[in-house]
């Protein structure tokens, strides 16, 4: 697979089947992954990938929280800005629109969009899981660094038949991930991602993009 296949082939896919992840693909992915540019070298990612009964009993924790309706720990960081401006506004709303018809949910169903959304606490169905720590000293350069990172996982994923779907809805239960994990203090869980093969029953819209005019400017010499 070339690069450009890899990242169009990488969406986030939200139906996984539970055929098991092999442990040397991980391994594979996440020693290339390491090779990842980051400010300096610094490497300011710090990851941890989750299987079988671990992550059984991660998905039993959250899905008890959900469904006894826990408030949501708080906030280590925002994930949106509160009063989202345009373009971005639009874009997240067109978003939603776009995930939630394809499941067939009407704009006003709020419990519907709630139950589809607790599927991400589920990992939606995915065998394996990463969790991306970063260290809480760092700015907003080295989250940069992660992100870069985080996509690199994916494309690589991509190169070995797998899907992916980044999850910053973690972080709302970072306490319970950290009960499995027991990750150092002074970490703070920026997402986690759902790794495996797609189900491919499950319904999806493909997201569109900006044109490119939107996003990017050519100043030509
Ligand atoms: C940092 C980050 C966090 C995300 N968090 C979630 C999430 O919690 N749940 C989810 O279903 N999708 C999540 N997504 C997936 C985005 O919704 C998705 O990437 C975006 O809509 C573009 O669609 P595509 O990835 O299918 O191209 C996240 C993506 C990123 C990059």
């Amino acid at each position: 697979m070339d690069v450009y296949e890899a990242v169009t082939t990488r969406r986030a896919v939200r139906g996984f089947t539970d055929e098991p992840v092999p442990r040397e693909a991980l391994e594979r992915v996440l020693s290339a992954a390491a090779w990842s540019p980051s400010g300096s070298n610094l490497q300011s990612w710090n990851s941890y990938v989750v299987t079988g009964a671990p992550l059984a009993e991660l998905k039993k924790r959250a899905g008890e929280r959900v469904a006894a309706r826990d408030s949501w720990d708080e906030r280590e960081y925002e994930m949106y800005p509160t009063d989202l401006k345009s373009p971005y506004r639009e874009r997240r709303s067109a978003f939603g629109h776009e995930r939630y018809s394809a499941l067939g949910i009407e704009r006003e169903d709020w419990e519907a969009r709630q139950r589809a959304a607790s599927a991400n606490w589920d990992c939606f169905g995915a065998p394996a899981a990463l969790f991306c720590y970063i260290d809480r000293d760092l700015g907003r350069p080295q989250w940069a660094d992660v992100g870069m990172y985080l996509q690199t996982v994916m494309l690589l994923l991509r190169a070995e038949g797998l899907h992916s779907c980044p999850q910053m809805a973690w972080s709302v239960y970072r306490k319970t991930v950290a009960e499995i994990l027991s990750p150092p203090n002074g970490l703070i869980l920026f997402c986690g991602m759902s790794i495996g093969y797609e189900e491919p029953a499950v319904g999806y819209a493909r997201t569109g993009r900006a044109p490119l005019d939107e996003t990017v400017t050519f100043v030509h010499g």
